[in-house]
């Protein structure tokens, strides 16, 4: 069943990891999808994963933490396909350190690309999606890739806690507001486990960089040990929940946090 025959995607931190998975899944389900990421249209890699894709995916150069990137991203989207369904704000970046030896250019690194991008992109996309919500069953969708690390602390992430945190609660306020004006725009939260992606491999460098582990393997085994299945998650396993957010089998489900972490925030 082509559940998004029709619909119009943009995703964040398209090329890699969570969001090429989530672009995947979306495109299968009947979607056009705007993959949006730092590199350059020309780029190596934008060209070798549009070619792998197909017609339906476009690519637009988007850093998230700029304002003006946003503003030039809506207005194209506008321009090309008149309509945005749904926006998956999944580009993110971690910090791992002991909360003393944390710069505070870090700091702010990490709350301009997962908070401020996420606000960015909600405030620069609402207005054509409340239009493109008005026009489906389900509403628009607003889809946010916090983390668990948004809803339990750890030690020596504290930047990305906090800010995963944010997310969280930006997505319930947002989702209330929206509902309370009676905008057809739902909103929601992602909290993926341990997933293995770039990401989670440069973090876990860090870790061993600062004598916290012997190998990145020795410790994604360790991740998945301290997970109830036993394992860490392949990013394929998160792309669904965001198709379901993304579909109008979500029409009654706003503010809410789906958690996809084999059990880890159960325990
Ligand atoms: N991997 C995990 O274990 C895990 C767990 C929970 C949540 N997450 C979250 O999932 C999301 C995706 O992470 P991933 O694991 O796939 O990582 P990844 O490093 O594989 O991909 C991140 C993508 O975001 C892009 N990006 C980074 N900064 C950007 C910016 N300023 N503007 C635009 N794009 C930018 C990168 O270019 C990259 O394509 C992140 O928000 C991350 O915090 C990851």
């Amino acid at each position: 069943m082509q559940r998004l025959e029709g619909r119009v995607a943009l995703v964040t931190g398209a090329l890699r990891g969570i969001g090429l998975a989530a672009v995947e899944r979306l495109l299968a389900e009947g979607a056009s999808v705007v993959l949006t990421d730092l590199p350059d249209p020309g780029a190596t890699e934008v060209v070798a994963v549009l070619g792998r894709l197909g017609p339906s995916a476009h690519y637009l150069p988007l850093n998230v933490a700029q304002e003006a990137d946003w503003q030039a991203v809506a207005a194209q989207v506008r321009a090309d396909h008149g309509r945005l369904d749904v926006l998956v704000a999944n580009a993110g970046t971690d910090c791992t350190s002991r909360v003393e030896e944390i710069s505070l250019a870090d700091w702010h690194r990490v709350m301009a690309v997962n908070v401020d991008g996420l606000f960015l992109g909600v405030k620069h996309c609402a207005a054509l999606m409340e239009e493109t919500g008005r026009a489906t069953r389900g509403g628009a969708s607003v889809i946010a890739i916090s983390s668990i690390m948004g809803i339990v602390g750890i030690a020596d992430a504290s930047a990305y806690n906090t800010s995963k945190g944010a997310v969280r609660l930006f997505c319930k306020a947002v989702a209330i507001e929206f509902a309370q004006k009676r905008m057809p725009i739902r909103v929601n939260s992602v909290h993926p486990g341990f997933v293995r992606t770039r990401l989670l491999e440069e973090g876990m460098a860090g870790w061993v960089e600062k004598g916290m582990g012997t190998s990145v393997e020795a410790l994604m085994e360790g991740l998945g040990a301290s997970t109830p299945m036993g394992r860490i998650a392949e990013p394929e396993e998160i792309a669904p929940a965001i198709a379901f957010l993304a579909s109008d089998d979500a029409s009654y489900v706003t503010g809410a946090e789906l958690v996809v972490d084999g059990g880890w925030t159960a325990q």
